[in-house]
C-alpha cells in the first residue's frame, strides 16, 4: 500500500525531489501536494494521511501555522519539515512545537529513515493508546462488576434473613407455644412429672434455636439498619463489638437523626464493620473511636484505633479484599477510603461520600 503523503510545498520540483527521494528508497508514495492554508485545512478534514511534510516558507502559507493547525485538528499523524534551510535554534523550536522531525533539502538522503521512524513512532504510539484505553474499559468493567455483586450480595442477604425470619422465626415460635402447653398439660392431667421434664428442657432447645436465628438473620443484614437507621445501627454495632471483643469502641454521631439513603447507610455500615473486623484481628488496640459526621453535603465515617498501626505497603497489597472492598464500597457512592496508619500511633480509616445536599 502506498503511503500517503500531504505534503506542503510550492515548489514542483522539490516535491518531486521529495517523491523520488522516497520511492528510491522502496517507499510507494501518492503524495497530495497543497501551497495554501485553506488546501491544507481542506486535505486534513477530508482525508486521511499517513504522515505530513512541510515545506517551511512559502509565498502564503508558513511551515510553522501549519504545525499549529496539524497538531490541532490531527495530533497523531507525524509532521516532518522539509525545508531549504533551517538554524538550529529554528529547528529545536519546531520539535517543541511537536514535528517529529526536520529534513533539510540539501541532506534529503536522510528523509527515508526519518520517515520511517516517524511511521513506526506513530504506530507504536496508537498501539499504546490502544491498549491504554482497553486496560481502563476493562478496569471499569471490573469496577461495575465489583458493584454489581455487592449489590447482589446484599439483596441475597436481605432476602434469606427474611425468609429465615418469617418461616423458621414463626414455626419455631408455634412449637416453642404447643410444647409448652403440652408440658403443662402433661403435669396436671396426668402427673406425668418425668416426661413434663423432659418436655420443658425441649422448649428451652426450641428457644436457644430461635435465639440463634435471630443472630444469623442480624448477622445476615441487622434489622436496625433498615428500620432505625445507620447511626443506630453504628451504635448497636460498637456495643455488640465491645461485648465480644473487650476493646472499648466509643462512638460520636453528628447530628444525632443523621440520614443516609439505603444505599449509603449500607455501604457505610458495612465499611464499619469490616474496619472492626480489621481492628480484632490485626491491630492489637485497647481502644476504638468512630464518628459518623454529616456536613452540608457528604457523610463522614472514620474509625480510628491506637493499636500497632497498619504498614503502609499493605494499601495496595493485591490479596487485601478486605480494604479493597471497603474503598470499592465507597467508590460504588461516587465516594473515597482513606486510610492512613503509622506504626505505633493505630489505625485511621476515614469514608467520605457525598450526600445530598442538606
Ligand atoms: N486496624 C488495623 N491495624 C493494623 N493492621 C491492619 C488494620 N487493618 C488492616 N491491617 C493490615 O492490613 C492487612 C489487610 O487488611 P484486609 O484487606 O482487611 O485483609 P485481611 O483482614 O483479610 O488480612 C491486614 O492483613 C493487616 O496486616
Ligand atoms: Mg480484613
Amino acid at each position: 500500500m502506498s503511503l500517503r503523503i500531504l505534503h506542503i510545498e510550492d515548489d514542483k520540483l522539490d516535491a518531486e525531489l521529495v517523491k523520488e527521494t522516497l520511492e528510491g528508497e522502496g517507499i510507494a508514495c501518492d503524495v497530495s501536494q497543497v501551497m495554501s492554508r485553506n488546501d491544507f485545512v481542506t486535505a486534513i478534514d477530508g482525508g486521511s494521511f499517513d504522515i505530513i511534510l512541510s515545506d517551511f516558507s512559502l509565498p502564503d502559507f508558513d511551515g510553522l501555522s501549519a504545525l499549529d493547525i496539524a497538531r490541532k485538528r490531527c495530533p497523531d499523524i507525524p509532521f516532518i519539515f522539509v525545508t531549504g534551510k533551517m538554524g538550529e535554534e529554528l529547528a529545536i523550536e519546531t520539535l517543541k512545537k511537536g514535528a517529529i522531525d526536520y529534513v533539510l533539502k540539501t541532506g534529503i538522503a536522510r528523509l527515508a529513515s526519518s520517515v520511517q521512524r516517524a511511521l513506526r513512532e506513530a504506530s507504536e504510539r496508537s498501539e499504546r493508546m490502544k491498549a491504554a484505553g482497553e486496560l481502563k474499559k476493562s478496569h471499569e468493567q471490573l469496577r461495575s462488576l465489583a458493584a454489581h455483586l455487592q449489590s447482589a450480595r446484599e439483596e441475597e442477604r436481605t432476602n434469606i434473613a427474611r425468609e429465615i425470619h418469617d418461616e423458621l422465626g414463626q414455626a419455631l415460635t408455634a412449637l416453642k407455644i404447643d410444647l409448652s402447653l403440652m408440658a403443662e398439660r402433661l403435669r396436671k392431667d396426668n402427673g406425668n412429672f418425668a416426661v413434663a421434664e423432659q418436655m420443658k428442657a425441649e422448649v428451652d432447645v426450641v428457644n436457644s434455636i430461635i435465639v440463634a436465628v435471630k443472630r444469623i438473620c442480624t448477622e445476615l443484614r441487622p434489622a436496625i439498619l433498615d428500620y432505625l437507621g445507620l447511626g443506630a445501627a453504628i451504635e448497636w454495632q460498637a456495643g455488640e463489638f465491645q461485648k465480644k471483643s473487650g476493646i472499648e469502641c466509643e462512638v460520636t454521631i453528628n447530628p444525632e437523626n443523621i440520614t443516609a439513603d439505603k444505599d449509603q447507610s449500607t455501604v457505610l455500615f458495612r465499611i464499619f464493620q469490616e474496619a472492626l473486623t480489621n481492628v480484632l484481628r490485626h491491630s492489637k488496640a485497647t481502644k476504638v473511636r468512630a464518628a459518623l459526621i454529616r456536613q452540608a453535603n457528604f457523610i463522614m465515617l472514620e474509625i480510628a484505633d491506637n493499636g500497632v498501626g497498619i504498614p503502609e505497603d499493605l494499601f495496595i497489597k493485591t490479596n487485601s479484599f478486605g480494604l479493597l472492598g471497603m474503598r470499592e464500597r465507597a467508590y460504588i457512592c461516587n465516594g473515597e477510603l482513606r486510610i492512613n496508619g503509622s506504626p505505633g500511633k493505630g489505625t485511621t480509616i476515614t469514608a467520605i461520600i457525598p450526600a445530598d445536599t442538606l
